[in-house]
This record gives C-alpha cells, sequence and structure tokens, in this order.
C-alpha cells in the first residue's frame, strides 16, 4: 500500500488500472445452474462426478477470453482454479479430481496464464477455501451433505490433512506459474449456519496462509477473505455507499465484484441481464469512491463466452474505447457532483459523468475560476463553459445558477454513449 518512504508501491498498477474480468468456470458450467449447484441440491460426490466424466471444453480458448476483456477496457483477468466443489483447473499432485483427468485432460490454468500474459494482461487467482469433494472436509452449514447425519459423516474426517492440502495447493499455484499479481481466497463464514458451526481464520491457519502467499509472490495482491485483513476488500454484488473505511477509520483498497446476471457461473435460463450502460455506470460509480471493478462472465460448459457476455463486454468496449480516461487512473474528487452525475479525477483532469442528460446546461458548485478548458470525451468538441454571474439578468436561460458555480451549455440531444462524459480541463489540480 502506500508508504511514505521512496519503496515503489508494489500494488499502485491494482488502483490504477480499475477494471478486471472474474471468470467463473468449472464443472458447474456443464449443470449451467448457478456454481452452487452441489450445494443447492445437495448432490452426492459421486452424483456430482458425472461432470467431470463430460468435461470436455472443446471450445476453451483463453486467448479469447483475454481479448475480450482487453477490448473492454480490463487489465486483469481472474480465474477459478478451484471452486467450492473442489475440482481443480490445473495439473495438481495433491489430487485426481482435476481438469487432467478428464476427457480434456490438459491443465486449463497454464493455458490461462500463458493467454492473459500474451495480451498484456495481469494474472490473477481466486481459489475457494471451501472444498465439499475433500473427505477431510468437514461437512458444515453450507455443504451439500448438511440435510444427512453430519455427525456420522464428519466422524473421522481429519481437519489438520485438509489444511495440508489448501496450504499445499496454494504453494502449487504460486510457484508453478510465475508471476500471480492478485489472488482472490473466497470464504470464510465463522458464524453457525444450519445449525452447525462455519469456518474461519482458525481452520485455514490464515496467518501462516497469508505469510506464504507474500514469501513465494511479493507484491501480489490479495483479498481479506480469510478473515483477517488482506489489501484489499471485496463488496460483493452491491456498490458501496462511499470510499471504504476500515476498524481504524483508514481508507482501504476496494473493488467491488460485479455479475452480469446474479450467478457466477454459467447459468442457462437466468436472463436477468445488467445492459452495459448500467455496468458502465456501476464501474465509474465505483472509480468515484475510490474503487475497482471485477466485472464476471461464466463461460459455457464448452469453454467459451455465450452471446450475452460477448455482447456485454462488446457493449462495454465501445464506451471504455472512448472514455478510457475517465476511469483509468482516476479516482474521486473534492467536489459534489451535480444530481445523477458522477465525478472522477486524474491529475487536473476532473471528469463530468452524467448518468442523467440535462436540460441545455449543468450548474457546477464549487468550480467557480477553476475550469479552464471542457469538451465532451468521446469527440473532443468543445463544450462552452460559463462562470455564473451573481447578477444574471433575469431573461437569462440561467436566472438560477449557483454563484459559486459555472455552468456547462449542453447539447439538446444526449450523445449516443452509453454515459457521456464532459473533461473538465482545471485550471489547476485541486
Ligand atoms: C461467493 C460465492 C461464490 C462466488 C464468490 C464471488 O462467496 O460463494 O460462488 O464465487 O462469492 O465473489
Amino acid at each position: 500500500m502506500s508508504s511514505d518512504d521512496a519503496t515503489p508501491d508494489p500494488h499502485a498498477w491494482f488502483s490504477h488500472d480499475r477494471f478486471g474480468m472474474f471468470v467463473h468456470w468449472g464443472l458447474y458450467s456443464l449443470a449451467a445452474r448457478h456454481e452452487w449447484v452441489m450445494s443447492n441440491e445437495r448432490m452426492s460426490i459421486p452424483d456430482y462426478e458425472r461432470y467431470a466424466e463430460r468435461f470436455e471444453p472443446d471450445l476453451y480458448d483463453p486467448a479469447a477470453w483475454a481479448r475480450a476483456a482487453k477490448a473492454a477496457g480490463m487489465t486483469y483477468v481472474v480465474l477459478t482454479t478451484k471452486h467450492h466443489d473442489g475440482f481443480c483447473l490445473w495439473d495438481s499432485d495433491l489430487t485426481d479430481y482435476t481438469s487432467v483427468n478428464t476427457p480434456f485432460g490438459r491443465d486449463a490454468v497454464a493455458e490461462f496464464v500463458e493467454a492473459v500474459r500474451a495480451e498484456g494482461l495481469r494474472v490473477g487467482f481466486y481459489h475457494s477455501l471451501i472444498d465439499w469433494h475433500h473427505p477431510d472436509f468437514h461437512v458444515d452449514g453450507v455443504h451439500p451433505r448438511r440435510d444427512d447425519d453430519v455427525e456420522a459423516l464428519n466422524a473421522g474426517r481429519d481437519w489438520d490433512r485438509y489444511r495440508t492440502y489448501l496450504h499445499g495447493q496454494v504453494r502449487e499455484l504460486l510457484t508453478r506459474y510465475g508471476q500471480v499479481d492478485y489472488l482472490f481466497f473466497d470464504f470464510t463464514y465463522p458464524g453457525v449456519r444450519h445449525g452447525l458451526p462455519g469456518k474461519g481464520p482458525q481452520d485455514w491457519d490464515s496467518e501462516t496462509l497469508l505469510a506464504m502467499v507474500r514469501e513465494l509472490q511479493p507484491g501480489i495482491v490479495v483479498n481479506d477473505r480469510l478473515g483477517i485483513p488482506g489489501d484489499l476488500t471485496t463488496p460483493e454484488q452491491y456498490q458501496p455507499a462511499g470510499p471504504v473505511i476500515d476498524e481504524n477509520g483508514r481508507e482501504i483498497l476496494w473493488e467491488a465484484c460485479q455479475t452480469i446476471n446474479g450467478s457466477w457461473g454459467y447459468d442457462r435460463d437466468n436472463h436477468n441481464h445488467k445492459s452495459p450502460e448500467l455496468l458502465v455506470r456501476m464501474l465509474v460509480d465505483g472509480v468515484s469512491k475510490g474503487g475497482n471493478m471485477l466485472l464476471n462472465v461464466g463461460p459455457t460448459g464448452r469453454g467459451d463466452l455465450d452471446p450475452v457476455a460477448q455482447r456485454t463486454l462488446a457493449g462495454i468496449a465501445e464506451w471504455t474505447g472512448h472514455h478510457e480516461r475517465s476511469f483509468r487512473g482516476a479516482g474521486p474528487a473534492p467536489f459534489t457532483p451535480p444530481p445523477d452525475a458522477r465525478y472522477t479525477l486524474r491529475g487536473d483532469r476532473l471528469y463530468l459523468h452524467l448518468f442523467a442528460w440535462p436540460m441545455n446546461h449543468v450548474h457546477l458548485t464549487g468550480l467557480a475560476g477553476k475550469v479552464a478548458y471542457a469538451q465532451l470525451l468521446h469527440d473532443g468538441s468543445e463544450i462552452h463553459v460559463e462562470e455564473a454571474a451573481a447578477d444574471a439578468p433575469h431573461t437569462s436561460m440561467t436566472p438560477d445558477a449557483p454563484t459559486d458555480a459555472v455552468t456547462l451549455r449542453l447539447p439538446t440531444r444526449a450523445p449516443d454513449v452509453a454515459v457521456p462524459v464532459i473533461e473538465l480541463f482545471l485550471v489547476s489540480a485541486p
């Protein structure tokens, strides 16, 4: 994180870049009804293993994922190495339950890492702390077998063995694939669920695990779902109301992880898709509050992105292609925006994102004397700026202009972009 000495901040890229892609892909992609299908439907292991027998993603092309991510303005891609179902997408020495022992027969993580790097993007791993396939993982309130005779099922399960397995697999992931920039652990649930105790940092031995991660990959960005502080916090499927503060009142790095349709894994019959426009607004809203966005796609069981995901990413790409400088390297601004708008700031450039298009003009309070020039960002066309005059004649079109404001004169028709942005060149950086 930021430091007052001269050491370069290894995490600087993260808050600079602002936008990444999450990829949830695994056996549940074949079920195509949510990545929690094993738990939701209380499936037994043999029952669920039918997907491993059918795992043959002939359209797996991580280079295509990486290209779509890059075009959409994302600079890092985070893949589920193992989800809660325990299935591993890499050639682990510690289990046979991997992509190598399926008809697919390959190490998907290795191919992913290579493809992502080849596009000049950063590599991230998601890794589940939970494992519903491992014979030593205790049945708890979220486990698929929670309705069965839990006491009998848990008798003889050796938790130390599971913890060793967890640490060993993380070691494999962080030693075999070169530089890993980002790690998303998932998740800790210490409270009682379904009448059964959950699992917390002492179960994972989070301190030791995190120390190992840092030793193996100095500079990696790690989330806080080990149940102990990490480098960032990851609000899930909601937009924080403002900057995120820790218990000591300090602002911390955060990244909202968001889905296209509410499910992380491919969910064929779920049509609750957010529009590209809404997703762009969410990205901008996050940056205006100092956060990143990690937008998820759930590739199909054959390994490619479904048409909705492709169209959504293409829609976002259309916007980011002309608006990158309003979010990349940008952060919150010390001004209050007008209603239905968000500001971001990058040096002496202030970006006004208009979520609703105003009629003819918009007043920007607190900016009197501060704006040297303004233009629409997507086409670089000048926007007329006037200092609001305290004695505006009553014939003026803006008799209600506040005195500490500048007024922008806008075209009647909103530009044809998902979110119009006005780039304001400030006289000096605030
Ligand atoms: C949750 C869910 C999970 C998803 C993750 C993404 O914790 O358990 O399915 O992978 O959030 O943030």
